[in-house]
Parts: C-alpha cells; structure tokens; sequence
C-alpha cells in the first residue's frame, strides 16, 4: 500500500528572505519584492520549496517592519501590492510557497487602531491594545520591554500608560479582545485568499498577558524563565491559536510557523506546546535551543533529541541553524580557519536530520556576520547597546551575488554595507565551483528531494555525538540512509556493524558512488557523508 503524500510543510525546504537586503530591482540601495521575483530562478535551481519573507507590509521602519503601520498593503520600499501578486503568482509557477510573516502581538504606534485608540478612553478600539492607569504616578507594574526599559509608555493625552513588549513605537495588541481577534482573521483571510501559503507568527508566545496585569516575581537569577510569568507564556494563549488555525485550515494546504522566543533561549517543551494536539495549534514551531549551543555533536545530538521527544505524536518539527535575529551560524561555529569546514558538516546536518529544514538567505554561501562600525548601525538594539551588544545587522547584510560593485546587489549605495568577503564568496563564483558551499546545499536539497527517506523518514541514531562524531540512519519503508558527520578536526573511526552494500550519494571528502561492504569508516576531520544502503552483500 502506498501512503498519502505529505503536505509540502514537512517535505519542503524553506528558505527565509529578508527582503531589505535580498536584491535591489531599482538602485535605491534597498532590497524589494521585484528584486525577489528576478532571483526566481537561482531559487528554484537551489531547489527550495518555500520563501518565507521577513515583513514587507507598511511600516515607519522602527524595527525594520516588526511594526506594521498597514497590514493590508506593500511599503512602498519594497514596491507594490501588483509586485507582490507578481511575486506570489511567479513563484507558484516555479513551484514555489510564500509565507509571510505576521506581526500581530502588536502594530506600529502609526497603524490606525493605535491611533483611535490612544485617542480617547472611550474610543471603540480603546480596549483593543493594553491600556492602564499608572500606579502612585508610576508605571502599572515591573514588566520590561525585550528592547530595554519598561513596558509601560505614558500617554499624557488620556493619562494612562500603554503596554509595549518591544520598542514604544511597539503597542501590544490586546488578544483578549474578540474584535480585535477578528479584524487580525480578517486580514489573514485577505492574503490566504490571494494565494499566500503560510504565515510565520513573530513572538506567537508573547501574545497573551495575564488579566490582572500582576508583576512578573523577582528573581536574581539573570536568565530565570519564571521572571516572565505573566507577561508572556500565558496559557490562555492556546484557545486563540486555535481559533487562527481554524482560519487556516479553512483553505487547502496552508501553513503556520511560530516563533516562540524565550530566555534563555530554547524551550522545546514550550515550542512544541504550540503545536496542540499536532493538529489543531500551529503547523510548524521554532525552537532556538541550537542555536545556542556551542559546536560539538554532542551537544547538538542531544539538543535534536530533546526537541523531537517535545513534539507530539500527529505534530512534525522544524531546524533552523540561523534567521535575520541571530548571529549568522557559519560566524558562530567558530573554528578559525576550520569555519568553512564546519559549516559544511552543519549543512549536512540540517539536512538530513528529522525535521523541515529552515535556512537563511546567504547561509547556502557560507556567509559570515559582517562587522560593522558604529556609524553603521542602524538595528534599534545596536544602537541602544552598542559596544556591548551590537544588535542584528551584522547578520542583515545584503545577499552576496557576485564579485562585482556591491557585490551585485544594487549600483548604489546599499542600506547596509556588503561584507567584505563578496570578491571570492559570491553565487556566481559558487555556482561554477563543484565543490562550493553552495553546491553543497543544492545536492543536498536535491538528494533530499528524491528521496522520501531523507525528509520523512525515521530517525535512528547510531553513534550519539561521543568522540564528537554523530551518525544516524533515516528509514522509510525499503529505502535506507546512513549519515555520518565528525565534529572534529580529527581523523576519527568508526563501526556501525553493519553489512550490505552501501554507496555514498554525497560527501565532503569522497567521491560520489564509493562503494562499502560494511559500515566500519575511517573519517577525515570535518568529514560529512551520506550512504545509502543498496542492498544485501
Ligand atoms: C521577533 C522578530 C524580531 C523583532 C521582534 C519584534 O523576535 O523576529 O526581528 O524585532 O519580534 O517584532
Ligand atoms: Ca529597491
């Protein structure tokens, strides 16, 4: 009996644009929608399933688009509503998704709700953001914004303070208004029915607050997941997550992704909470545990084993090793001149374990983090922080395209500058090269595409990280894989005691179709591959 297909969510590879920094249609140093639909077809030749692009709605531009003045319509930055359609429609005839992100934990301060809103206590969308008088003249209570400060703005037009979890340009939505609940569905139905496939839900776990508004224990530990006990994790948010996937599932082979961002970062068991019962919460959830973790296949193996035993039974997991928030991963692997090679294994990695692959625009180059001088910075966070932490935009740099001005991106003066690294690590100098990075990444999301085992296969580990070595099998039904990745800058051995015959599909070091009769292997250092069992001796 043959099974049912999948849905492209749990097959699919999914690439993440940010969109300011992809390409540049227009030379204004900015990245747009039209620059996305030109680079179709290196899309499709890399071979993803889906883009999910960081917000491209109207925006004053605080956050970069996190604030969302207009849901229903493009920022002009970026180009139209007709490039969007254009966009939508080019990319489904190359068989592309698009998923877009929705920003709905809170709106610009410039959006028309907000506006009404803060115009009047009375005013019918009062209640629809988080409003509250203060307490002896200050703020209602301790909660802090992510972004630094308190979460409470004073409003000296009505007296009273509004919540904002991130900057104040920021208002927190108040998802315990059924009303305001409906206008966010309406919009969502807006764009599933122009033929948007997903949706990424920005900070999904921040939406709920706790009715009473109480402060949030004091703790001394600095990271204490119990010091956001009422601003955020709010378990009434689960009965509004199902209601938005009713929505969803209103329309054929649609799909949510949510970040669920903590600290300390990563909370598999929180992550997949957001998955339900598997199917009526999210489709997908982000967890940022491994993007924490320093490079070692220990830590990584257990990491995935923790997150995969979170999910529930009728529910699939999603890996991500960076996104546009993040350090870029090839940078934080370290590894000095050894980088590239470990970024290799990486690769291998979050393509052959269990689980939708995300990657991040220029993670298939190898990009690293670009790094920026003070004047530079334009990420509100850097700006607030800098030295000690220079916020995002090392990781936000424009898309490494080729060895020409700006690396290809624009002819003019780009928003962000282009690494310094574009003359010899670019797409079209990868593209020529066999062995490239980028080749990498396309034979792997192609051998994972032809083979069932690969995407939706069991996950069998074999050897669990010890001597910084992992290897695991991938089943499904007839077709088996054997993987294999050493950590290490080491030559390492070995024995998974197992014959048969065996041929490598893909490899750092060796060259494809080698034959094994037993899976007792002397690895390079830094040696990724992939064997596939051909049958019995
Ligand atoms: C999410 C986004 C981040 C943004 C924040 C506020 O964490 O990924 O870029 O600044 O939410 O919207
Ligand atoms: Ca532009």
């Amino acid at each position: 009996m043959k099974s049912s297909p999948s849905p492209w969510w749990k097959t699919g590879v999914i690439y993440q644009i940010y969109p300011r920094s992809f390409y540049d249609s227009n030379d204004d140093g900015i990245g747009d929608i039209k620059g996305i639909t030109l680079k179709l077809d290196y899309l499709s030749w890399l071979g993803i399933d889906a883009l999910w692009l960081s917000p491209v709605n109207v925006s004053p531009m605080y956050d970069f688009g996190y604030d969302i003045s207009d849901y229903y319509d493009i920022d002009q930055c970026y180009g139209s509503f007709d490039d969007f359609t254009e966009l939508v429609d080019k990319a489904h005839a190359h068989g592309i998704k698009i998923i877009m992100d929705l920003v709905i934990n809170h709106t610009s301060h410039l959006h028309k709700w907000f506006v009404e809103s803060r115009s009047s206590k009375d005013n019918r969308r009062r209640a629809w953001y988080i409003w509250h008088p203060g307490k002896n003249g200050k703020a209602p209570n301790n909660w802090r914004s992510a972004f630094g400060g308190s979460a409470w703005e004073f409003d000296s037009h009505t007296g009273e303070y509004y919540l904002h979890s991130f900057l104040k340009e920021q208002p927190d939505l108040n998802w315990r208004n059924s009303e305001m609940r409906k206008s966010i569905f309406k919009m969502m139905r807006h764009w599933l029915d122009m033929g948007v496939d997903g949706f990424r839900l920005d900070v999904v776990n921040w939406f709920v607050k706790d009715d009473r508004l109480r402060s949030n224990p004091f703790t001394i530990k600095p990271l204490d997941p119990e010091k956001h006990k009422y601003d955020r994790n709010r378990p009434e948010v689960h009965d509004y997550i199902r209601e938005l996937r009713s929505v969803v599932d209103e329309y054929d082979a649609r799909m949510t992704v949510g970040e669920v961002f903590t600290l300390p970062p990563g909370n598999p068991e929180l992550s997949a909470s957001f998955l339900g019962n598997g199917t009526d919460e999210l489709h997908l959830a982000f967890d940022f545990s491994i993007m924490y973790r320093f490079w070692s296949a220990r830590s990584f193996y257990k990491c995935i084993k923790k997150w995969s035993a979170a999910i529930p039974e009728k529910g699939w997991q999603c890996n991500m090793l960076s996104n546009h928030d993040q350090p870029r991963s090839r940078s934080r692997f370290l590894g000095g001149t050894d980088s590239e090679k470990r970024a290799r294994v990486a690769a291998v990695f979050l393509l052959t374990i269990k689980g939708t692959p995300f990657l991040y625009y220029g993670e298939e180059l190898g990009m690293k983090n670009t790094r920026l001088a003070r004047s530079e910075i334009v990420d509100p966070l850097g700006r607030r922080y800098w030295p000690v932490y220079r916020g995002r935009d090392c990781s936000r740099t424009p898309m490494l395209w080729s060895a020409k001005q700006h690396a290809g991106f624009t002819h003019a003066r780009p928003w962000l500058p282009v690494d310094s690294s574009y003359k010899t690590l670019n797409v079209r100098a990868q593209t020529g090269d066999r062995y490239s990075m980028l080749n990498l990444y396309r034979n792997l999301i192609h051998l994972r595409k032809k083979h069932r085992s690969l995407g939706e296969g069991e996950f069998i580990p074999e050897v669990h990280g010890f001597k910084n070595v992992l290897a695991y099998f991938r089943v499904h039904g007839d077709e088996k894989f054997f993987i294999v990745l050493n950590f290490s800058g080491k030559e390492k051995h070995i024995n998974a005691g197992n014959t048969g015959q065996w041929r490598v599909m893909l490899s750092t070091h060796r060259t494809r179709y080698e034959h094994f009769t037993s899976l007792k292997i002397t690895l390079a250092p830094y040696e990724a591959t992939v064997i596939k069992w051909m049958g019995k001796l």
